[in-house]
């Protein structure tokens, strides 16, 4: 549904996309993810045709972005960041204007303009203009616009920026409903976000992807992956880390206390490697009396302090 092909693009010398190329399939939400100036806004403008690649291409539903931007656009839905609109229309008066600009005639447009207001709740906020609007109401507006072609391909840019807990929560939940039957990328830096929603993830720092994965896979690269954590009411003895240790496969146990009350021990694989069974049955072997014991999948904002940050001053 989306092909991207080395796209670049450069402000004056400065490059801020450095030849990102990727695919999304129908029903994935890939999560475009970097710090703040790493290009994600930048390519998703390059892919809804805003602005123009200095190199490179992309294809949407198999139209190029650069040969044939009108049919593109037809089959994007694209919320901009912050969501611009036209401040002094009423809601209904902009999904009017957008509605008008998509072609579609006057019933069709009555039934498209229900439907997304229903779909976005926009009921009460309907003859107020937008200005007068809460952000997370101006956020709806903006999703609503995206939406009211129901277009197979979605670009949205940071869409729960701004958004209340709930609203956040909305907002996701809509974007997982219409997955299904369309391919989706979005912006964010919030990385529960991503991997709350996300299929898979595309790390991007200063213009260049550094990783391409599922959330799970993303984890694996934590140094916490596969550690396993155990929580005890006091204070595990020092000949009971020694046996730990001995286990095959585990690097290392180290205990602390926890805050609520309890002492943490982290026992640390080699590789990586899946210790949990071991480490399990030493502690029923030694009757250890344990609260919790659970295996890390890894730590997300580890693993994007490496990738992003990395080397740099
Ligand atoms: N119109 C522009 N002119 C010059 N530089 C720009 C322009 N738009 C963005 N940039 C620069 O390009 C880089 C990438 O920006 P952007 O794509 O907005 O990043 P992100 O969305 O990941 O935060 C930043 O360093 C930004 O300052
Ligand atoms: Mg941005």
């Amino acid at each position: 549904m989306i092909e991207v092909n080395q796209i670049t693009k450069k402000y004056g010398s400065y490059l801020a996309v450095d030849s990102v190329s990727f695919q999304v399939e129908k029903g994935e939400i890939l999560g475009f993810l970097g710090p703040n100036g790493a290009g994600k806004s930048t390519t998703m403008k390059m892919l809804s045709c805003f602005i123009t690649p200095t190199s490179g291409t992309a294809s949407i539903v198999g139209k190029d972005i650069l040969k044939d931007p009108l049919a593109v656009r037809q089959n994007i839905g694209y919320l901009p960041e912050s969501a611009p609109s036209y401040q002094n229309m009423t809601v209904s008066e902009f999904l009017n204007f957008v509605a008008s600009i998509r072609g579609f005639d006057d019933r069709e447009k009555e039934n498209r303009i229900e439907g997304i207001i229903g779909v976005t709740s926009l009921e009460e906020a309907r003859y107020q203009t937008i200005d007068t609007l809460s952000k997370g109401y101006k956020q709806r507006v903006g999703f609503a616009q995206a939406l009211l072609h129901d277009p197979p391909v979605l670009i949205l840019d940071e869409p729960t920026d701004g958004l209340d807990p709930n609203q956040k929560r909305e907002v996701r939940n809509l974007i997982k409903q219409m997955s299904r039957e369309k391919a989706i990328i979005l912006s964010t830096h919030i990385l529960e976000e991503m991997e709350a929603v996300c299929t898979r993830a595309i790390i991007i720092d200063r213009g260049k992807i550094v990783a391409n994965g599922s959330p799970a896979d993303l984890l694996k690269e934590s140094n916490m992956h596969n550690v396993v954590t155990m929580k005890t009411k006091s204070s595990p003895d020092q000949s009971l880390n020694d046996l730990l240790v001995e286990l095959p496969g585990v690097a290392g146990a180290e205990t602390e206390e926890s805050g609520d009350g309890l002492f943490l021990t982290r026992i640390k694989p080699e590789n990586k490697a899946d210790i949990l069974s071991e480490v399990k049955s030493l502690l029923s072997d030694k009757k250890v009396d344990i609260e919790e014991i659970y295996r890390e999948k890894g730590f997300m904002d580890e693993v994007f302090w490496n990738l992003t940050h990395g080397g740099r001053n």
